[in-house]
């Protein structure tokens, strides 16, 4: 359903080295969580597909940005990420915490941080992997589909995080998700993931 290594078998022997396992460090802590889990799934996509331009909507401590920022160094692409500061992890902006640890890990030249709503596309251009972890509400996942698809390449993806919320992105998701044009795999957890790529315009 979803072709995971378009470059061929060689691809990750040729292009993988000792840093994608950075990883693992990047993601600290010891419980079980299915974010946690994908976000490594999502990481190998993105490396063995060769996403050169990433967004994350919402970034709340930064520990995802800092994955798909370490992707997007790999790829020799450039990760925006779009949190309009609405959940303040101690007393915070978000995007202060991500700066603060994407400026440790190195990672801040891959990286444009901006203050705004999830839904702030670019009128134009096109990305290889939004991640949609902002509002989980029916309307704020509706809203930043809208926003957003229009803007992914075809071969590209849209991951939407708290698939298992059932009022939420799952409701959404049933009601709303177009069976054509776009391919997709659920990945049930305690909050899950749905994973998506377009394959038509
Ligand atoms: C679930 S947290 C993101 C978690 C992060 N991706 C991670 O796993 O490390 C949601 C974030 O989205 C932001 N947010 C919520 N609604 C938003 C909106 N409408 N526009 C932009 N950011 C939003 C919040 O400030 C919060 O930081």
């Amino acid at each position: 359903m979803i072709k995971l290594l378009e470059g061929g078998p060689t691809f990750l022997e040729d292009a993988w080295d000792e840093e994608d396992y950075n990883l693992w460090s990047l993601l600290p802590g010891k419980g079980r969580n299915s974010t946690r889990l994908y976000m490594q799934l999502m990481y190998s996509l993105i490396r063995a597909n060769g996403c050169k331009w990433l967004v994350e909507l919402g970034c709340y401590l930064g520990l995802t940005s800092s994955v798909l920022a370490l992707a997007a160094k790999k790829n020799e692409g450039h990760l925006w990420v779009f949190d309009n500061g609405s959940a303040q992890p101690e007393g915070k902006h978000p995007l202060q915490h991500a700066d603060e640890r994407l400026q440790n890990l190195g990672l801040t030249k891959w990286v444009t941080l901006t203050d705004c709503p999830s839904t702030h596309a670019p009128a134009a251009g096109g990305f290889d992997f939004v991640f949609v972890d902002a509002d989980h509400s029916y309307e704020g996942v509706s809203k930043d589909w809208e926003a957003w698809n229009g803007r992914v390449k075809v071969g590209g993806f849209m991951a939407f995080h708290d698939l298992m919320d059932p009022e939420g992105v799952s409701r959404w998701a049933h009601d709303t998700f177009p069976r054509q044009g776009w391919e997709y795999l659920a990945l049930p957890g305690d909050c899950g993931l749905l994973l998506c790529r377009k394959v038509d315009m």
